[in-house]
């Protein structure tokens, strides 16, 4: 079972959560001189995201220094409502003193795997040849335990050499995708979920108290090498856990 804190419900749970990062940027500032995080995408981080672009969240992260990355997106247009990073932006990254050239939306309208191959140069510049080691990655959670765009049963699960794959569109119309892979995530020095609600109970528990088997929870699959990994989750998304 990874370290997890429980929270009464969402708005209690998004409050720590902000609280969380506007700490591990400090931390990372003080430390590094920047802070590189990669947030994540779907509906559960909005309203964390909210309390971020406003006091007193806000003046708490030092965002000149902030360097700011997806850990997914879907292959949709930039004003698209399924944008992870239109969601990002609106609520906090237009609110807040950081410059666009320290934004890094993965721009994937067109071909997925160039977008990828592009994402995946991007890291490499940021970080230069080591690896990648963000400060902190930000993950939700699917109903089917998929995290990011890692879905269960899917290539891109198995990469171990590239650090962000292209995930091609599902006859069920859902767009194609571009994602960390969990080569990538589990560099990190931090690595958070955020989870709420009763919908995402069977598949906390499968995950971090069932069987392993990361090929159909794919969120089985992130286990930092040697950073943190903490589960932020309301009390209905933890209901399950012993
Ligand atoms: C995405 C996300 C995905 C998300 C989960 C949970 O682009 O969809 O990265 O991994 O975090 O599907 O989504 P909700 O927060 O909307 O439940």
């Amino acid at each position: 079972m990874s370290p997890y804190r429980v929270y009464d419900d969402y708005e209690a749970l998004s409050r720590a959560a902000g609280a969380l990062f506007a700490e591990i940027a400090g931390e990372a500032v003080a430390a590094r001189g920047r802070f590189v995080a990669a947030l994540s995408g779907g509906s559960t981080p909005n309203r964390m995201f909210e309390l971020l672009g406003r006091s007193p969240l806000c003046e708490s992260v030092d965002w000149p220094q902030a360097e700011i990355f997806w850990g997914d997106e879907r292959c949709v247009p930039e004003n698209d409502p399924r944008n992870n990073a239109r969601a990002a932006r609106s609520r906090l990254l237009d609110r807040v003193p950081i410059s666009e050239d320290q934004v890094h939306p993965i721009r994937c309208s067109g071909a997925a795997h160039q977008a990828a191959a592009d994402y995946e140069n991007l890291i490499r510049r940021t970080f230069g040849s080591t690896p990648p080691r963000f400060d902190l990655i930000l993950l939700g959670l699917g109903e089917d335990a998929h995290t990011a765009s890692l879905f269960p049963r899917r290539p891109a699960l198995l990469q171990t050499r590239r650090w962000v794959q292209e995930v091609p569109a599902e006859d069920t119309g859902q767009p194609g995708r571009v994602s960390f892979t969990p080569a990538l995530i589990n560099q990190a020095a931090q690595v958070i979920f955020v989870v709420s609600g009763k919908s995402k109970a069977g598949a906390v528990y499968e995950v971090n108290a069932g069987p392993r088997d990361p090929d159909r929870l794919p969120a089985q699959s992130i286990r930092p090498v040697d950073g943190q990994m903490l589960w932020l989750l309301d009390r209905a998304a933890a209901a399950k856990l012993p």
